[in-house]
């Protein structure tokens, strides 16, 4: 790669080009482990994952197995997953509490803040030997916003609320759904494989071009059940923008509803008896946050990708997805539905519904995209001979002309990971 560019940005030709070989070289995805996963904020999990001292969740973030875990001190911290001995996981759950973790290989034993406790036949070991130094390693920096944990493997990067920049006031129009600001993960998580290169899902995310060809069938279930579906088509939404950057890499794809939002437009596949509710928790809105914000919130969906790798569908329900290579050409994808604390069961299967059959592997929406990235995958074999993507649409145009169809975040994601690429 080093006498092709990744990327041709020439706003004057509006020529916006991404060549094909990031998607497949081996080579390319062991510059993005140390570039890009070992530099920047990258999601781990939710407060309300670990509400009660000794909750833990293990999960592999940036490529490292790590314990997510709240101590008996009421600290939240996130631990390396390795036995400070010889390295083995010491934590093999998913989840769960614990006072201690035991390795399983010699029985070395941590309390759930990180102190190494006990050590089989200790005395057989140096005066040198200090159990004090032997606690598990955390990972070098930890933040969180609103109750979204971020880690970085970068002692030295900036903040996490500086790093988040726009993306934070997306962040707060979720937070703001709750009456009471509080959100929580809702127990189960999907978890798949798609046989594709990370970014084609970061690029997939928030690319409403291939939202009315990809998912006809979602559309055509809709018009069925006497739904309008005439909205998709190059949706002008003057008052929010569109496709929109926020800085760093982030973005976001901020629409009119269209697909039934649960909160904002009552639908009939949520059965005559949600009228009401639907209603009422848009009232609140109202009342609580102002017309103006409610809109947002109630009357706007949004995807919004906050770089390199996590992903919150603000739609018919929240998800929260994250995402990490495994190979050049393969993903694992792990998604958790989150609401607010304390709605009301029916409000809860609602979105546990959507959560399902729209934004599930086996949903109306995922499946299409997956089977979309594979074949994508398959056809850049050809990289050689056909070399570059096109990222251009829009470009010529000003922005209270965009669509929602146009790139102009997809190109803020571009130009973001170029720019990190080239770092040494
Ligand atoms: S590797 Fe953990 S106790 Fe030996
Ligand atoms: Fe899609």
């Amino acid at each position: 790669m080093d006498t092709v560019r990744y990327i041709i940005d020439d706003s004057e030709q509006a020529v916006f080009k991404v060549h094909r070989s990031v998607f497949v070289k081996p080579e390319i995805l062991e510059q993005e482990r140390s570039k890009i996963f070992d530099r920047c904020w990258l999601y781990v999990g939710h407060v309300s994952e670990v509400r009660n001292p000794g909750d833990f969740r293990t999960r592999v973030v940036g490529g490292r197995p790590v314990i997510f875990t709240k101590g008996a001190d009421g600290e939240i911290r996130v631990f390396l997953n390795s036995c400070t001995h010889r390295g083995t996981l010491v934590c093999r759950e998913r989840e769960g509490n614990a006072k201690t973790f035991r390795c399983f290989y010699h029985a070395w034993s941590f309390n759930n803040c990180g102190e190494l406790i006990a050590v089989p036949g200790e005395d057989a070991y140096g005066p040198n030997f200090d159990k004090g130094h032997l606690a598990l390693r955390e990972v070098p920096r930890l933040a969180h916003y609103k109750g979204f944990y971020l880690l970085n493997f970068d002692a030295h990067a900036e903040s996490l609320t500086h790093y988040l920049a726009g993306a934070k006031e997306y962040l707060d129009i979720i937070v703001d759904q709750s009456p009471t600001g509080e959100l929580e993960i809702i127990q189960g998580t999907q978890e798949y494989d798609i046989a594709a290169n990370w970014k084609l899902l970061a690029e997939n995310s928030f690319d409403d071009y291939h939202v009315a060809p990809t998912h006809i069938t979602y559309f055509e279930y809709l018009k069925d059940s006497g739904v309008n579906v005439a909205i998709p088509k190059g949706l002008l939404m003057p008052r929010h923008g569109l496709g929109k950057a926020l800085g760093n890499g982030h973005a976001v794809i901020d629409n009119q509803t269209y697909r039934g939002r649960p909160i904002a437009y009552w639908m009939p596949m949520y059965g005559e008896e949600a009228r009401e509710e639907i209603a009422q928790i848009r009232a609140e809105l109202v009342s609580r946050l102002g017309e103006e914000r409610a809109y947002r919130a109630a009357d706007t969906n949004r995807n919004l990708l906050i770089f390199p790798n996590l992903v919150i569908n603000d739609g018919s329900s929240v998800t929260v997805r994250t995402f990490f290579p495994l190979t050049e050409r393969r993903m694992r994808v792990t998604a958790w539905a989150i609401g607010p604390v304390g709605e009301s069961a029916t409000a809860r299967a609602r979105r546990l519904d959507s959560f399902l059959t729209f934004y599930g592997p086996g949903g109306f929406a995922t499946p299409d995209d997956v089977e979309a990235l594979e074949v994508l995958q398959q056809g850049i074999a050809t990289w050689k001979e056909v070399e570059w993507s096109d990222l251009s649409r829009g470009m010529t145009k000003p922005i209270e002309e965009q669509l929602n169809t146009d790139e102009p975040h997809l190109r803020a994601f571009w130009r973001r990971w170029n720019e990190l690429m080239q770092t040494d």
